[in-house]
């Protein structure tokens, strides 16, 4: 069966695209057959991250209205053969997505054979979020070290619990903590929460622990995503979480911050 693995948060703007890109092309790297859907409908954001948005001709909803086939939809990616892009449409109103149209284009993925599909959710807590966690097996829920990110995520923990479609069944989505542009520099001025904080506040142990860096933006400026930066913090972090999700065991990296040399004191590098 296809795993089923939502990238959500409360709040806006705190990484979840970014990191729908690097968690699919992660998994994609290391062999697993995997497709990303874009659930933010009017939006469309992650082709432009995964660097394929002039290849879009049709994209999801067209798929959920019948005007064209998955196949025809799915944008393989130019650097994995098994990774693929569903892209959101640009246009249409929020409504496009329907509960009973979302689930054939799951299911028909998993005919399909894919191993993995990531479903970057809008921010919020409306219908296109609601949509997008609704069939999700593990939810990654996508947290800033600050109060009010933090604060909603908790809420989005509520709707995993309760509006899901295991929950429903008496069941539990996976709940993974992805904390996002972490910098332990700050944190040690006490600027921001520390990752023990946000654990304990949400209850969750963190998957990953991403570092604020301007590689982010380069990499998303180039259409690729930042896992696949070279001598990158933050793809090293990634590559981490990914791992991680696979069940395996790694040190968490990039928490603290970086002891400075002598010469770099001296001369403030
Ligand atoms: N680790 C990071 N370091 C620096 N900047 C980052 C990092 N992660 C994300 N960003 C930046 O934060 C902004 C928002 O990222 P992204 O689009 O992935 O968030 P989002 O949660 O998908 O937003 P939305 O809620 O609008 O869908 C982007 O400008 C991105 O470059
Ligand atoms: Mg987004």
């Amino acid at each position: 069966m296809a795993e089923i693995i939502v990238v959500t948060s409360g709040k806006g703007g705190v990484g979840k695209t970014t990191t729908s890109a690097s968690i699919a092309t992660g998994l994609a790297r290391r062999g697993k057959k995997v497709a990303v859907i874009d659930f933010d409908v009017g939006l469309r954001n992650l082709d432009l991250i995964m660097g394929c948005e002039r290849r879009v001709v049709y994209d999801f909803v067209n798929v959920v209205n019948g005007e064209a086939s998955l196949k025809q939809a799915l944008i393989k990616d130019k650097r994995f053969d098994n990774l693929h892009v569903l892209a959101a449409s640009q246009t249409r109103d929020k409504d496009a997505l329907t509960k009973e149209g979302v689930e054939k284009v799951l299911k028909d993925l998993d005919a399909d054979g894919f191993d993995y599909i990531v479903a970057d959710s809008p921010a919020g807590i409306e219908k296109g979020a609601y949509l997008a966690m609704y069939y999700a097996d593990k939810a990654v829920v996508v947290v800033n070290p600050e109060v009010s990110s933090v604060r909603d995520s908790d809420r989005i923990l509520g709707l995993l619990a309760s509006k899901t479609k295991r929950a429903e069944e008496g069941e539990r989505v996976q709940e993974f903590l992805l904390l996002t542009r972490y910098s332990p520099a700050r944190v040690e001025k006490g600027e921001m929460l520390s990752v023990t904080d946000v654990e304990e506040v949400l209850g969750l142990k963190a998957v990953g622990v991403i570092p604020e860096s301007t590689d982010v933006l380069n990499a998303s400026n180039k259409g690729e995503p930042v896992i696949l930066e070279a001598n990158s913090d933050a793809a090293s972090a990634y590559e981490d979480a990914v791992a991680r999700l696979l069940g395996e065991e790694r040190p968490m990296r990039f928490t603290t911050p970086e002891k400075k040399g002598f010469f770099s004191k001296m001369f403030g590098g």
